[in-house]
């Protein structure tokens, strides 16, 4: 069977941008694959976090993760910080990686552009993400279409290591959604939508409650001219909620096109508030039950020990390749 990995950093409640672009596809994807989606808090202390938050933020996302359907008998749910082999091969790929490389790497540049104390993690981050997916010997990644550049040098890392010192790695394939791979902010449609926007009428939260979703969407920008088109130059902002009806949906944007011919943009933004809450809220009921629950320790425990299984095996290969320790004689 093939492998799927994917990860998602806890650091704050997540978007809609993140169910609709990755966890949604996760969901999906489960039933065919051998998959194995992790809460990468490592990723998370790049940027400096409040240790009580982080904590409460890891066990949100793990709850958010079986509350929108992801099945622990079919997948492996995991804390990042709980293998240890996702730091080892991470150091192991750091040595392979150019400081060039992960420089020209455009969420180090958005990150830290302007930013005085920038963590030397925050650079060789993708380095850790390549160490990850490679850890499972994963045939394709699931993301969103922000992740792509990381995806690419995971890809050169893994060719770079087999052929230096031995075919050890899979070479991973990246998925990215036909609709929904990028969800842009509502109120500035040119920008991702994003967790860290400080303008909070800019996202939806997975657990916003619907009256504030439907405050958020009916306030969304527009344009003036009153058609719904999906044109992305000219009506970013339209086509940005098109996007989302027809992927909370799956009616096609060709046909909601058609539906609201003639029509103006107060129903539409009404039923595309709709949309989203009729996704959204039985993920949060779930939520509700999951969050506090013993079941939810026992989970990620059996995902920890699933995982470091795989991952081990792995990093005992990549370590051998390169010479690391000993070649371990058999006793007499
Ligand atoms: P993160 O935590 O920023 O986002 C998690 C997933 O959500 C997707 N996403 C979006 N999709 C559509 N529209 C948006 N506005 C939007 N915002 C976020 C992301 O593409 C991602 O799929 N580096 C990764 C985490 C990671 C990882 C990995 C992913 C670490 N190791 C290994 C895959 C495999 C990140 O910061 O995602």
């Amino acid at each position: 069977m093939e492998v799927i990995f994917s990860g998602i950093q806890p650091s704050g409640t997540l978007t809609l941008g993140n169910y609709l672009g990755a966890l949604k596809q996760f969901v999906e994807l489960q039933d065919d694959y051998e998959c194995y989606f992790c809460i990468v808090d490592e990723h998370a202390i790049t940027v400096p976090q409040n240790r009580l938050e982080l904590r409460k933020n890891i066990r949100s996302l793990a709850a958010l993760y079986l509350a929108s359907g992801i099945d622990p008998k079919k997948a492996t749910l995991f804390i990042q910080s709980e293998v240890p082999a996702h730091t080892q091969l991470g150091w192991i790929m750091q040595s392979i990686s150019y400081i060039g490389e992960l420089e020209r790497m455009t969420q180090f540049k958005d990150k830290s552009q302007g930013k005085e104390a920038v963590s030397s993690a925050l650079l060789t981050y993708p380095p850790l993400m390549a160490a990850d997916i490679l850890l499972y010997q994963t045939n394709i990644v699931p993301v969103g279409d922000d992740q792509k550049q990381h995806l690419e040098l995971t890809r050169d890392l893994a060719q770079r290591f087999n052929n230096r010192y031995n075919e050890v790695f899979t070479i991973p394939e990246i998925r990215i959604p036909k609709v929904g791979a990028r969800i842009m902010s509502l109120q500035d449609p040119t920008k991702k939508m994003s967790k860290s926007d400080t303008n909070e009428r800019g996202f939806i939260s997975m657990l916003d409650e619907p009256k504030r979703i439907e405050k958020k969407i009916k306030s969304a920008v527009t344009d003036s001219d009153g058609v719904v088109k999906y044109d992305k130059e000219n009506k970013p902002g339209i086509s940005n909620l098109l996007t989302i009806y027809s992927s909370c949906t799956g009616e096609s944007i060709e046909s909601l096109e058609a539906k609201y011919e003639g029509k103006g943009y107060g129903e539409f933004k009404q039923d595309v508030a709709n949309a989203v809450i009729q996704v959204l809220q039985p993920i949060q009921e779930r939520y509700k039950e999951l969050i506090d629950s013993d079941m939810l320790d026992d989970i990620l425990d059996e995902g920890a020990e699933k995982a470091a299984y795989v991952a081990n095996k792995t990093l005992r290969k990549a370590k051998k390749a390169m010479g690391l320790g000993r070649v371990k004689k058999k006793k007499k």
